[in-house]
């Protein structure tokens, strides 16, 4: 399974970046927000620290500007997946670009026949949100799962790409499921290597390397 951050936080991604578990970044128009920063600027500043593909969020919501929009986050660096949403709009517009041999991330995909439109429009990724599907007190890996089942019945390449993640548990649930791709919040990746008995059995471990004085450096 491959590992995004889901930021624009220079220095979170850096951290994560530097103990090799990073294989790309998903940024989004609320994430850049919350970076303060300037979309092109940021993300050229992501796209030259990371080696794996940096989603770009367009803005625009009719086909054409969106096509030049992508053309132009694209323009930033080799490795930048122009991400659009999934409307009919974003969909020709992933024709289009995709055509020209752009990495596509297709986003904001809360439907098995949504997934499968992109994945026919020709969407490098796909990126269903589990965690708004679960505050709405649906399964979103239940769509995790239809959309590995749909994707493995016709050999379509769209890499599954398990967005909105909340918890620790989602991560282990995609991957047990197939997903290709999770991205998640520094945060959440950082939990991963938690566990109370690591803890537990640690702090006993010290206390008898403290006491038979154990020393080695
Ligand atoms: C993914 O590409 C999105 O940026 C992100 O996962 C959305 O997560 P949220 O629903 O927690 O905002």
């Amino acid at each position: 399974m491959k590992f995004f951050v889901d930021t624009a936080d220079i220095a979170a991604i850096s951290e994560l970046n530097d103990l090799g578990i990073v294989d790309g970044v998903t940024t989004n128009p609320s994430l850049i927000k919350k970076s303060g920063r300037d979309i092109l600027e940021v993300t050229k500043e992501i796209a030259a620290l990371v080696d794996g593909p940096v989603s770009a969020e367009v803005v625009a919501t009719d086909a054409s500007a969106m096509i030049a929009e992508g053309r132009k986050l694209a323009a930033i660096a080799d490795n930048i997946a122009i991400k659009l949403p999934l409307t009919w709009d974003g969909l020709k517009a992933c024709k289009t670009l995709s055509s020209e041999g752009h990495m596509i991330n297709v986003t904001l995909c809360f439907s098995a026949n949504q997934a499968l439109l992109a994945a026919k429009a020709g969407a490098t990724f796909i990126s269903p949100f589990i965690g708004r599907l679960d505050d709405i007190n649906l399964d979103g890996m239940e769509l995790i799962a239809d959309i590995r089942e749909i994707y493995d019945n016709y050999g379509f390449e769209t890499q599954i790409l398990a967005a909105s993640i909340r918890t620790v548990n989602h991560v282990s649930d995609a991957a047990k499921i197939g997903a290709d791709v999770m991205t998640a919040p520094p945060e959440v990746i950082k939990k991963l290597a938690q566990h109370p008995l690591t803890d537990a059995g640690l702090a006993q471990f010290l206390k008898d390397a403290e006491s038979a004085g154990i020393k080695i450096v």
